[in-house]
């Protein structure tokens, strides 16, 4: 299995971004709601460290991710994608990155402007505030992270709905060749492969430049993906 994706297959630093970040966000949407729920006593100081210290671990995730990506153009989209489909999809994932953002962004911007205590990384080393103690400002942070993070979870629930579509409806392997370990099965599966638009005809394919996604045969409509 390569690091780097090509014109077909995710790469595995690629999915391992995508997978982590995807659990992470649960443990912490899941930890979030749980503790505000808890009475406000010292007892809570810890579950609040560590949604605190795992949403830090999630933003340098997206920043890695996001530089990983520069170098690492993502694969082709499948033939069977309409235009307005693959435009869509774009927006979409445009969408999820800054919301990978905006989420614990703003949830250091709430810490900051409560400033109750300051953040310690898991009790190693102390992490700067990025904004200064603001009591009018904490209700609007506050929403901020909590819509923010409903709205992720919409995109991503409608994200996670267009690639079961891809996969089992329209059997382009789309969320095969996303899923772990299945980088190698699906570089020898030729209806995969063959089931890729050329990549100059892509609106959303990164690598136009590369000469063996040039060499990617046009859609063959009775091709199907052998792992759906
Ligand atoms: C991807 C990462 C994150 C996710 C998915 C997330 C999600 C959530 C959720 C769902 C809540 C409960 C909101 C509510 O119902 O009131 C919450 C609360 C909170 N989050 Fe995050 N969070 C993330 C990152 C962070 C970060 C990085 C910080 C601070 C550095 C942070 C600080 C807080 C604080 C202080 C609260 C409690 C708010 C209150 O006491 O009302 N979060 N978070
Ligand atoms: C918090 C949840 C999620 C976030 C933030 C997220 C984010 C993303 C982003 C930003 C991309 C585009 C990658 C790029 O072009 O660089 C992507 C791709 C993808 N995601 Fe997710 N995702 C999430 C959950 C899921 C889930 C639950 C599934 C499947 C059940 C899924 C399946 C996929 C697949 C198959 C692709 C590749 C699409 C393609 O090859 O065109 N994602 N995801």
């Amino acid at each position: 299995m390569s690091l780097k994706s090509d014109a077909q297959r995710w790469g595995s630093l690629a999915k391992f971004f995508h997978w982590t970040i995807v659990l992470l966000i649960i443990v912490q949407g899941v930890l979030g709601l749980y503790m505000v729920e808890l009475p406000k006593k010292p007892s809570i100081i810890p579950y609040y460290n560590l949604h605190k210290s795992v949403g830090m671990i999630v933003l340098a995730l997206a920043v890695l991710r996001l530089a990983w990506r520069a170098f690492d153009p993502r694969p082709a989209e499948p033939a069977s994608t309409p235009h307005w489909q693959a435009l869509g999809a774009r927006a979409g994932h445009a969408l999820l990155y800054g919301l990978l953002f905006a989420v614990p962004l703003s949830g250091w911007w709430f810490d900051s402007v409560t400033a109750l205590r300051p953040m310690a990384f898991f009790g190693l080393f102390e992490i700067p505030h990025i904004a200064a103690p603001n009591p009018e400002l904490k209700q609007l942070a506050h929403a901020a992270h909590e819509w923010g993070f409903w709205l992720l979870v919409l995109v991503a629930c409608g994200h996670a709905a267009m690639a079961f579509v891809h996969q089992f409806v329209n059997r382009d392997g789309t969320l095969a060749r996303m899923l772990p370990g299945r980088g190698g099965e699906l570089a020898t599966a030729p209806a995969v492969a063959t089931s890729l638009k050329p990549a100059s005809t892509l609106p959303e394919n990164d690598h136009a430049e590369s000469p063996s996604a040039a060499a990617i045969p046009a859609a063959d409509p009775a091709a199907r993906d052998p792992g759906a």
